[in-house]
């Protein structure tokens, strides 16, 4: 151990040793090692410092100083105004007969510890002892990126951070206020489903600050289809079947009249697929284009299909204008309520739908 070693000791014994050692205390002064009431060995309260401050040690000084010395741990810092350490960010604010004050810029972790002020009076030695501790704001060092997983997956995020007092972790799904809390790096969500994608925001809290990062799911699944609804059209006007997907990716669709595949621009026909909905338009009906319709939806994790009905609607007259359309405006989305509403203009087609 070296002689500034027992400094950190600083029992009041080896301090006094020390101290004579250090200051070069000339042998002819008296040094009372047995008395103790001549040495003072403060113990003064910690200070708390966060990185990147500056840090000031401020030491009392009075009677006739000889000696003075601030020491980090067992190196000194300052012997009096002369330098001693090759830190640059350590500089000497104040020495005399009052204090004798250093600074510490740019504080670190690593500067964390013990901090002795060592001062030799004409009559006795006195060491002073600052317990500095240093505080970190969080910071969330390691995150899970973004992913993409299928339903039905095990999915665990992984949130990990610094910081002094070290930072309580907790994970919280962005707009849904269902709180997911746990106290946890981890965040664990078994056989994942579609309604559990979203946004996820990790949140790393000390007493100094707060540190939030953001992990999207995407949760892959099959696409279902919406159940097709029957569209009655009049001979001439304009058709219009909608296809409704829910899938993730967002599906593709194809749409088959019986086992024919139909492509745009097709037969006076345009498909135009906008996100989840595929519409497909006649833009003049004709007798051939009644019948059954059929709509794909497909992505990698699968497919799923609907079935429409273009029927026959007689042209409006002022009699059907009463019936007629408002059936199918009406139409309750189901082909019965359709089918019931409509029976007497599919009586009146039999021989137009026998044709399909
Ligand atoms: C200073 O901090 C240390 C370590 O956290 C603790 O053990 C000690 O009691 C504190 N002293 C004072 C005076 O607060
Ligand atoms: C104090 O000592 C520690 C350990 O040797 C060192 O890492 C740190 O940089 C020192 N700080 C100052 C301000 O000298
Ligand atoms: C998810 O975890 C459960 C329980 O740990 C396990 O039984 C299951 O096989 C896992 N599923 C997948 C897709 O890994
Ligand atoms: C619809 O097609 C028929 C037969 O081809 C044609 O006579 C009629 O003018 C067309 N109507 C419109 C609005 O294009
Ligand atoms: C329409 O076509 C689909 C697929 O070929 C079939 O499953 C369905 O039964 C048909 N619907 C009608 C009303 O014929
Ligand atoms: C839809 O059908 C339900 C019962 O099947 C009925 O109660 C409701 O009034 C209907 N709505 C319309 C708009 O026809």
């Amino acid at each position: 151990m070296s002689v500034w070693g027992h400094f950190v000791a600083f029992s009041k014994c080896t301090a006094l040793l020390s101290l004579r050692i250090l200051l070069l205390v000339p042998a002819g002064l008296p040094v009372h090692s047995q008395g103790d009431s001549l040495s003072d060995n403060k113990v003064m309260d910690n200070i708390t410092v966060r990185q990147g401050e500056t840090l000031i040690l401020r030491c009392a000084q009075g009677d006739i100083v000889t000696h003075t010395a601030w020491l980090n741990r067992s190196s000194i810092l300052y012997a009096g105004d002369e330098k001693w350490s090759v830190d640059p960010r350590v500089s000497l604010v104040t020495l005399n007969q009052e204090e004798f004050t250093i600074k510490i810029e740019n504080v670190d972790m690593t500067d964390e510890g013990q901090y002795v002020c060592a001062v030799q009076t004409s009559s006795r030695p006195t060491t002073t002892v600052i317990h500095v501790l240093v505080q970190v704001p969080p910071k969330i060092i390691d995150l899970s990126r973004d992913i993409v997983v299928n339903e039905g997956s095990n999915v665990t995020l992984m949130c990990q951070a610094i910081g002094k007092p070290e930072p309580f972790i907790s994970w919280k799904r962005i707009s849904s206020s269902g709180d997911l809390a746990t106290d946890d790096d981890y965040l664990e969500i078994p056989s994942i489903s579609r309604q559990r994608a979203g946004t996820y925001e990790c949140t790393a809290v000390n007493d100094i600050d707060t540190d939030t990062q953001t992990v999207d799911i995407t949760v892959n699944y099959a696409p279902t289809v919406s159940d097709g609804r029957d569209v009655g059209v009049t001979l001439g006007h304009r058709g219009v079947l909608e296809c409704e997907a829910d899938a993730v990716p967002e599906a593709d669709f194809e749409w088959y009249k019986d086992d024919r595949r139909l492509s745009n621009g097709f037969d006076g026909i345009e498909i135009v697929h906008t996100g989840s909905l595929s519409r497909l338009t006649f833009f003049n009906v004709s007798d051939g284009d009644y019948g059954n319709y059929t709509c794909v939806a497909i992505n990698k994790l699968g497919s799923s299909h609907t079935s429409f009905l273009m029927y026959v609607v007689i042209e409006p007259t002022s009699s059907t204008l009463l019936q007629g359309p408002k059936a199918v405006q009406d139409g309750n989305g189901t082909a019965m309520g359709v089918h019931l509403d409509t029976c007497l203009f599919v009586i009146m087609f039999i021989p137009f739908l026998m044709k399909f």
